[in-house]
């Protein structure tokens, strides 16, 4: 019995030494400055939809470096150029982890895919079989006949509507819709081979595309903050609005929809060579060729579908907005178009990098509406320092790109729409300007959509005149969404410029 108290006595004395000593180095310290908080959900009520702009309040009145529990997450929130260079240069390491959340176990294999999986060789694997085979700008050359195509496809059907228009030959066209079948047909095609939408496609190709976008959709629905990645003890007992249920169901939809594109693709190389494998094309002949298992295969597809399209779409939609409101800017970059390409053909992606104006308009898109406004989250892998503040190892690091590529601080009257402001300036705005995030983490598809949102828009401002639908600006106000989409899809009028692209379109 005499041993028993003296074991509990022990054992409580370490205990209560333990407890001191982590008081002790917390009150040692120096956390970024915090509002106050409540007891376990810490900051959870604070936090509004749209998050980045209540971040961005939040962050005005507590500095760049702000700590904040989300739960019972520690997470710090990035607003200035210099603390997110500090980030992603001297802590690019540290930082190149992401946090465990529920819908990346649950919908991307276990957490296993590009973007959600820890800093370390799986992903680094996975990163470089991305940057190496898949979007390498070998590989980009490679599938530019695909883009061409899809961009033709989309200035064709545009031209179809606007040749039977009355009413001066301007047709009111949605372009939402279409600029998501370009970017769905460029992604799949690069992912599987196949064309999905569109007039030549069977209709069992469309409905699984239909479903598919159905499916990520959903997905998109359930990956904002779930409150079971911050409360978890609660997570056994509440069941948050049925969210994990229905994040298993999407998962089992969409592993058949991409179980069945694996199988096609691997049936399809047997044919096609007598049974022997045949040369890479596909990302997933390059996976198969590679020898990775189908689900990490999934995932892949997953990832890039998922990081490929939507922000694409995004950009060209929020860029076709501001010009329709910024007439003078569109005028100019069709007088740049026109004496770059002329009217005799349609402009080709070796076109691009001699249009120095339009990349300054795309630039500026992407400063005031990036379609990942507080980047992906990043976690410590171990304690560092930004800014002169402790960071604790396990804290999400949430870095506030919308708030930096719109501080006055920083920008000459940030929130107007001013391409010019990028002239003589080439290169000269690293981590003001960080639509793509920096560093390890950053987006490997970058290349890939500078050439999409480029080309996609030099042949809309080539092919056609652009007005609005009525006197009033088009809308400008953020929807819902990860990707910062426009509250309503834009509609927009359009009209052949002339019969010179005229007969262009109708030979396409
Ligand atoms: C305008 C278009 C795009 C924007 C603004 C964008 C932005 C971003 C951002 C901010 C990140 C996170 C960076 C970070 O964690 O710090 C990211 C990650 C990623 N993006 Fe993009 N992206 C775009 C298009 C694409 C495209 C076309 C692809 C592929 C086809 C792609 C593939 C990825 C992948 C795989 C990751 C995860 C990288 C990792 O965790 O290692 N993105 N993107």
């Amino acid at each position: 019995m005499e041993g028993a108290w003296a074991f509990i006595l022990s054992a409580s004395s370490f205990l209560f030494l333990l407890f001191l000593l982590k008081l002790q180095r917390s009150n040692k310290r120096n956390l970024p400055p915090s509002p106050p908080s409540l007891p376990i959900i810490g900051h959870l009520l604070l936090i509004k939809e749209p998050v980045h702009r209540t971040l961005q309040s939040l962050s005005d009145r507590y500095g760049p470096v702000l700590s904040l529990s989300f739960g019972s997450r520690p997470v710090v929130v990035i607003s200035s150029p210099s603390t997110a260079e500090e980030c992603f240069t001297r802590n690019d390491i540290v930082l190149a982890n992401r946090p465990r959340m529920l819908f990346f176990e649950i919908m991307f294999y276990g957490g296993t895919t590009i973007g959600a999986a820890p800093y370390g060789p799986h992903w680094r694997n996975l990163r470089r079989l991305t940057s190496l085979k898949i979007l390498s700008p070998h590989c980009l050359a490679g599938s530019l006949a695909i883009r061409l195509e899809e961009v033709r496809l989309l200035v064709k059907s545009l031209y179809e509507v606007a040749a039977v228009a009355g009413g001066g030959g301007f047709a009111r066209v949605e372009m939402r819709s279409r600029l998501q079948e370009l970017s769905f047909n460029i992604i799949m095609r690069m992912i599987s081979g196949k064309h999905y939408f569109g007039a030549a496609v069977e209709a069992g190709d469309t409905e699984v595309a239909r479903q598919f976008v159905e499916v990520t959709k959903e997905m998109f629905e359930l990956t904002g903050m779930d409150p079971g990645d911050f409360l978890p003890v609660l997570r056994k007992v509440v069941d948050f609005k049925g969210r994990e249920r229905r994040m298993v169901d999407v998962a089992k939809r969409s592993d058949v929809i991409l179980q069945g594109m694996i199988d096609e693709v691997r049936s399809r190389r047997k044919r096609s060579n007598g049974g022997q494998e045949v040369e890479s094309k596909t990302m997933i002949d390059s996976m198969l060729s590679e020898g990775y298992s189908d689900d990490i295969i999934k995932g892949h597809i997953l990832s890039i579908f998922a990081a490929g399209t939507d922000t694409s779409v995004v950009t060209i939609e929020w860029a076709m907005s501001l010009l329709l409101n910024h007439p003078d800017v569109m005028k100019k970059a069709q007088a740049e178009v026109d004496n770059i390409v002329g009217r005799d053909r349609l402009v080709d992606e070796a076109d691009i990098h001699k249009l120095p104006y339009l990349q300054n308009i795309i630039n500026e898109v992407l400063r005031l509406f990036p379609p990942a406004p507080l980047l992906v989250p990043h976690e410590s892998a171990e304690d560092c320092m930004v800014g002169g503040f402790d960071v604790p190892r396990g804290t999400m690091i949430l870095v506030n790109a919308w708030a930096i590529q719109r501080d006055p601080k920083v920008w000459d009257h940030p929130t107007s729409f001013k391409p010019e402001r990028y002239e003589g300036l080439e290169g000269d705005h690293a981590y003001r300007l960080l639509p793509f995030g920096m560093g390890r983490r950053s987006c490997p598809g970058a290349g890939l959509a500078n050439r999409v949102v480029s080309l996609a828009l030099a042949a809309l401002i080539q092919c056609f005149e652009w007005e609005r639908v009525g006197e009033e600006l088009v809308d400008l106000s953020e929807g819902t969404g990860i990707t910062m989409p426009k509250r309503e899809p834009l509609e927009a009028m359009c009209k052949v410029h002339d019969c010179k692209i005229a007969n262009v379109l109708a030979q396409l």
